[in-house]
């Protein structure tokens, strides 16, 4: 089975569990259901005697009784799906709003402009939380703690007198995604000198990681993918750009695919749709080709 079967098939209809959620909207949804299933039980309870009553009394007829305890069997499968429905409705009201309050703060964190041209504006949102508010793309993909934030807008700096920090966080657009961070020397023996972050901005007709169909870059979230081959096995003596073993060559190192892989398809595709709104950026490290982008 690949991993990618794997994954998916792994968290397929996973139940989002219900105690989970700050407001209060499930609560409300919730005590609806639970007093629609109430409602349910007495409804079906006087459904009951109303038709077991006259099957009581007609002792003498048995097709009388046959015909009352499937009345009242058919009844009860009627209420079953007319009150399934709003189970099922409460269940995604809650992941739709969840969505909305989550692409709404997404929009609103983005440090870079966004071109939404063709895009689903809701997407992009989910994408932006996805990538500023919990994975951190930027931390490793950018060009490294020192230009991450420009100098006032750092926060991990002091405030004015001791330090530059105006207390608003500023991320450097210049290298916002761009890739260049350097994971080396890496491999078992440092054999790589250099083991760069990549460029994740789009491309001039909109494609993230300076081209990546949605198809590759799912491959690469699920399974760690190099589709660029930047550092194989090496075959005779280490030359700078191979790995020895015990380390995969054909996989991204150091990059978290490994658990990125759990994400759902959707928030994969939100990723990726953020990913080609974004400003592009042509990377241009010495000895790294594969962070250049054509922007224009
Ligand atoms: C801990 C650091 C780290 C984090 C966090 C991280 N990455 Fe990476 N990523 C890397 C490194 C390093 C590479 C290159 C690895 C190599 O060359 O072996 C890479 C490579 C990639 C590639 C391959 C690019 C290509 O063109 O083939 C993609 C796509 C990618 N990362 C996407 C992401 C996304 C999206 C996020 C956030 C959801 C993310 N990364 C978070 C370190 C990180």
């Amino acid at each position: 089975m690949s991993p990618t079967i794997q994954a998916t098939s792994r968290f397929q209809g996973f139940p989002i569990s219900p105690t989970i959620g700050p407001k209060s909207q499930l609560a409300v949804e919730t005590k609806n259901w639970t007093q629609a299933l109430g409602l349910q039980e007495v409804r079906v309870n006087m459904l009951l005697k109303l038709l077991a009553v006259p099957a009581l009394s007609m002792k003498a007829k048995p097709v009388f009784k046959l015909l009352s305890a499937s009345a009242a069997l058919f009844t009860i499968a009627l209420l079953m799906v007319l009150f399934r429905t709003p189970r099922v409705s409460a269940r995604s009201d809650f992941d739709r709003d969840q969505d909305e309050v989550k692409a709404r703060i997404g929009l609103s964190i983005a440090p870079v402009p966004l071109n939404f041209d063709h895009r689903d504006r809701r997407l992009v949102g989910l994408g932006s939380y996805i990538v500023n508010a919990h994975a951190d793309c930027n931390g490793c993909h950018s060009q490294g703690p020192a230009t991450e934030y420009i100098g006032p807008g750092n926060p991990y700096l002091l405030s004015p007198p001791n330090g530059p920090y105006t207390g608003m966080q500023e991320v450097n657009p210049a290298t916002y995604l761009g890739g260049g961070r350097d994971f080396g020397p890496f491999g078992s023996k440092g054999e790589l000198p250099h083991l760069y972050s990549r460029n994740l901005t789009p491309d001039k007709i909109g494609r993230p990681a300076g081209g990546r169909t949605f198809e590759e870059f799912l491959t690469i979230l699920r399974t760690g993918k190099d589709y660029d081959q930047v550092h194989p096995n090496c075959s005779g003596a280490p030359d700078g750009n191979c790995l020895l073993p015990p380390f995969n060559g054909d996989v991204l190192q150091v990059m978290p695919w490994p658990v990125h892989q759990h994400m759902t398809d959707e928030d994969i595709r939100a990723i990726y749709e953020y990913l080609s709104a974004i400003p592009c950026i042509d990377t241009d490290i010495p000895g790294a080709p594969v962070l250049r982008n054509d922007c224009k």
